[in-house]
């Protein structure tokens, strides 16, 4: 059977849709909190306004490397991190094996789970900025949700202020353990799973990322299944100091004296503060990559505006001399060759990271591998790296990019080139035969059960 008739009268199989788990009504009472604009003081900021699901839980607005808070004029002094995947950091401990601190939730690891984070953006002054969990728990009872949080934790819940503020924060938290934080659907995780194929320039990436004598960048991101066959977290939950810059553009400086004593002056030493010990000063925990495409800006304090400047920093913070500024943007930096000094200058590694020695080629091949690492790989995309990986010789050349045509997604489509390729749009699947013209072989979703493809 050839492979166009195979499209055509290929058997199909029996797709039974996407599973989606039902949210428990401790999860959708979490959901609900989440979202909820009126839990700030005033009313107008959710998690969600910092943690939004579009944009990987992360903050949407990236111009500012941190977030407004709900009270006009006031910032928080880190960068908003994704909140997806961090119900994996273990409780905040001391490994005595390897000399390091280990998770905890906080960039400094302050505190120890999620019921504990929960509590604090509520009532900081610089986030949702209620005055006290009193404030709180008196909107919740008041809320359309009022009677749901009753029957997940009784009609005597608001008797003890206390305990119905920590309960708003147990279900917050119960959400954030939900798959929705937490999907695993990255193309990554389809070709750990030996569903995808990456391309020539992703699996060179991946090389160079897990190379300790390349990008060594698994060292503190680890890209393996773990010894009982856990997907990767792309973090150890270690803290180290990596050396970054100070990031004057953080609105933070500019807050009055009650907020922020130090003005200009402000130095973030991170776990060192948090922990009491200033031989940790500068240190951060390790961030996970996942969704890393979708997050910017990145590191604690926003300092890095895009991923080519952060493998830059990797690959040269050592091999560049410093900038006659200290306070350059990361963008300028770049263009006049030169990377500022540590915010912190105790503690910086310059045994793993700084002087990488990656060219050009690889430090692109570097950044094609961390685009697998964005959850939601399916649909056309999967569906055209499906046939290519079925079909290598007969319809792709090598590297084969895939190419837009609205409504059209397909892989080299070249008549005068004479391919054969495929091509899909959202509900159909095209034959592209080098005799030129779309034929109709099926419709999408026959195609994507067949590939085990996500919609
Ligand atoms: C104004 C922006 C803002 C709001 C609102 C906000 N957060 Fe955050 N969130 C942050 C910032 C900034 C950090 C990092 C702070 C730090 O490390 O000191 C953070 C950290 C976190 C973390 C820890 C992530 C990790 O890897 O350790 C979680 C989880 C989280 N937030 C959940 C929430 C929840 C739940 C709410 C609502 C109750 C919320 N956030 C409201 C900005 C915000
Ligand atoms: C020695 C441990 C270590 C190694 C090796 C390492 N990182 Fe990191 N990485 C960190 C720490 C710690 C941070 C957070 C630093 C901060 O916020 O100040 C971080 C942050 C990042 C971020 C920003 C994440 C965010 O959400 O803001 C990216 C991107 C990143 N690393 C990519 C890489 C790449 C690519 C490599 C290899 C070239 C690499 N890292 C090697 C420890 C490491």
């Amino acid at each position: 059977m050839n492979l166009r008739s195979l499209l055509m009268f290929g058997l199909l199989g029996v797709w039974a849709g996407p599973a989606v788990a039902a949210l428990s009504p401790l999860e959708d009472l979490g959901e609900q909190l989440f979202f909820d604009t009126q839990l700030s003081s005033p009313p107008g900021q959710s998690c969600s306004s910092c943690h939004d699901p579009d944009a990987a839980f992360t903050d949407p607005r990236r111009a500012r490397p941190t977030s407004p808070g709900v009270l006009p004029g006031r910032f928080g002094n880190r960068n908003s991190p994704t909140a997806m995947y961090a119900a994996f950091s273990p409780p905040f401990y001391f490994n005595t094996a390897e000399g390091t601190y280990r998770g905890g939730l906080f960039l400094d690891g302050r505190v120890p789970n999620l019921e504990t984070q929960a509590q604090k953006p509520l009532l900081n002054p610089l986030e949702m900025a209620n005055p006290d969990p009193a404030s709180v728990v008196e909107k919740v009872r008041n809320a359309s949700y009022a009677p749901l949080f009753e029957q997940v934790f009784g009609t005597d819940v608001w008797a003890d202020t206390e305990q119905a503020y920590a309960s708003i924060a147990a279900a917050i938290a119960a959400f954030e353990r939900t798959s929705t934080f937490a999907p695993f659907s990255s193309k990554y995780d389809a070709y750990l799973a030996g569903k995808a194929k990456l391309s020539p320039a992703e699996e060179r990436g991946l090389t160079l990322f897990e190379d300790p004598g390349k990008g060594n960048c698994a060292a503190c991101h680890p890209s393996q299944r773990s010894a009982d066959g856990k997907p990767p977290l792309f973090t150890d939950f270690s803290y180290d100091n990596i050396g970054v810059p100070r990031n004057l553009n953080n609105p933070f400086y500019a807050l009055p004296a009650d907020l922020n004593p130090q003005g200009g002056y402000f130095v973030d030493v991170g776990l060192g503060q948090a922990i009491g010990d200033r031989t940790q000063n500068g240190k951060f925990k390790v961030p996970t990559l996942r969704n890393i495409q979708l997050t910017a800006p990145y590191m604690h304090n926003g300092y890095f505006s895009s991923l080519s400047t952060v493998v830059d920093f990797y690959n040269k913070r050592d091999a560049k001399p410093g900038c006659a500024s200290l306070f350059m943007p990361d963008d300028l930096a770049e263009r006049q060759n030169c990377w500022p000094a540590p915010e912190v200058t105790e503690n910086v590694n310059r045994q793993e990271l700084g002087n990488l020695k990656l060219n050009a080629n690889e430090v692109s091949d570097l950044l094609a591998f961390l685009g697998t690492l964005t959850d939601g790989y399916g649909g056309t995309e999967c569906l055209l790296d499906w046939f290519e990986a079925q079909y290598p010789n007969l319809l792709f050349p090598p590297g084969a990019q895939s190419q837009s045509w609205p409504p059209y997604r397909y892989r080299h489509y070249s008549i005068t080139q004479s391919y054969v390729g495929v091509s899909a749009s959202d509900s159909q699947v095209y034959y592209l035969g080098n005799e030129g013209g779309l034929i109709s072989v099926g419709d999408s979703t026959a195609w994507l059960a067949m590939a085990d493809c996500k919609q």
